[in-house]
């Protein structure tokens, strides 16, 4: 009768040494079919079974469990042990370039016009020494107009048709927040920030006035700008400005002050360029310029020197230092460089307008 524990036993070696040698999955598996499969060497082994006196099968049956369990343990250690090592191996060799080139079918994006005239803006002051800040676009009266030497009940706060925010819409007690109508009050903050002069800030960014059509749109963008030292004068602020406006529109461009009235500067002026459209001669193809409507100007922006009251709401001494300040449109400085006629093309979200630039 032949000895099935002992044929068992010599099965689970050979098996134990084949599965120890084997070196790949495909291999694991052709051990598997070999010893567990159907028309394996344990099944055929078991054949013998029926010859075994009764009392015998319980004694090979528990045998042949033992087997099939310890050949199935060692199969699954194995296939394990080889996909540690081949992680390993993965983990050890030459990383996985993951990136694929570009198919060069999606147009790349670029900035926005607004965005890059107040970025050229600030370059160009930036050149000049000056820092770039900016403020919050939700602002207090005080920083906005009070600071700024507009009185509660001056006229010229009409000048700037205010969005006042309410209490209830920030949720919380704000007297006095509005929506800024101009960047001019960075020059506040900058300067109590800075504590003394010198101070020479530029200061981009989005202001709001409750005004709607083809020259305005109730968001828009200044940049600031103002330098405050000892024994700055107007001639400093007629230098940096000729300077800005050569920058910015040309080497050609002439600049012309005319005086105005800013409550935060004295004196205060408008600052006119040569038309960059006709040159300056308020002549186009031989009749009058539409730009400039003849006039050989173009009015580009706001300036003068800061009111004594103004340093003195800071806390500076008028009386030891002194400034300049000026304030432009970014939108109208765009529309001049590019000759474009309606300032709502900004805000329509149309590529056709977008992709020129
Ligand atoms: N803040 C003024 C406005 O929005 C523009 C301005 C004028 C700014 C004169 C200045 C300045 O700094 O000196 O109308």
């Amino acid at each position: 009768m032949p000895d099935l524990v002992a044929e068992l036993e010599s099965l689970a070696r050979a098996a134990r040494d084949a599965i120890a040698a084997a070196g790949d999955e495909p291999g694991l598996e052709a051990l598997r079919v070999r010893y567990l499969g159907k028309k394996g060497e344990l099944s055929a082994a078991l054949r013998g079974m029926g010859q075994l006196a009764a009392e015998e099968r319980p004694r090979v049956g528990e045998a042949a469990n033992r087997v099939r369990d310890e050949v199935e343990a060692l199969l699954a250690r194995a296939r394990e042990r080889l996909e540690a090592d081949r992680l390993e191996r993965e983990l050890r060799g030459p990383p996985l370039d993951v990136t694929l080139p570009g198919r060069g079918l999606v147009a790349r994006g670029h900035r926005h016009p607004v965005t890059r005239t107040s970025e050229e803006i600030a370059q160009i002051f930036a050149r000049l020494g000056y820092r770039v800040a900016s403020g919050p676009e939700i602002e207090l009266d005080w920083y906005n107009f009070e600071a700024l030497n507009f009185p509660p009940d001056h006229p010229a706060r009409d000048m700037q048709d205010t969005f006042f925010v309410d209490e209830a819409t920030l949720g919380g007690p704000a007297p006095g927040a509005l929506l800024r109508t101009h960047t001019s009050p960075i020059q506040i903050r900058a300067m109590k920030e800075a504590g003394r002069p010198p101070v020479r800030v530029v200061a981009p960014g989005r202001v709001y006035r409750s005004d709607f059509d083809q020259t305005h749109s109730p968001m828009f963008h200044q940049v600031e700008g103002f330098c405050v030292d000892r024994g700055i004068t107007f001639a400093d602020l007629k230098g940096t400005l000729a300077a800005f406006a050569r920058a910015f529109f040309g080497p050609g461009t002439r600049t012309r002050f005319r005086p105005s009235y800013f409550p935060f500067v004295e004196p205060g002026a408008e600052v006119d360029v040569s038309c960059t459209i006709c040159g300056g001669t308020g002549r186009k193809d031989s009749s009058r310029c539409g730009a400039c409507k003849g006039t050989g100007w173009l009015e580009v922006l706001g300036a003068g020197m800061v009111h004594p009251v103004v340093l003195e709401n800071v806390g500076f001494d008028p009386r030891a230092a002194t400034g300049f300040a000026f304030g432009m449109g970014v939108e109208r400085l765009t529309m001049l460089k590019y000759g474009i006629d309606d300032l709502r093309v900004f805000f329509d979200n149309d590529l056709r307008f977008l992709q020129q630039f």
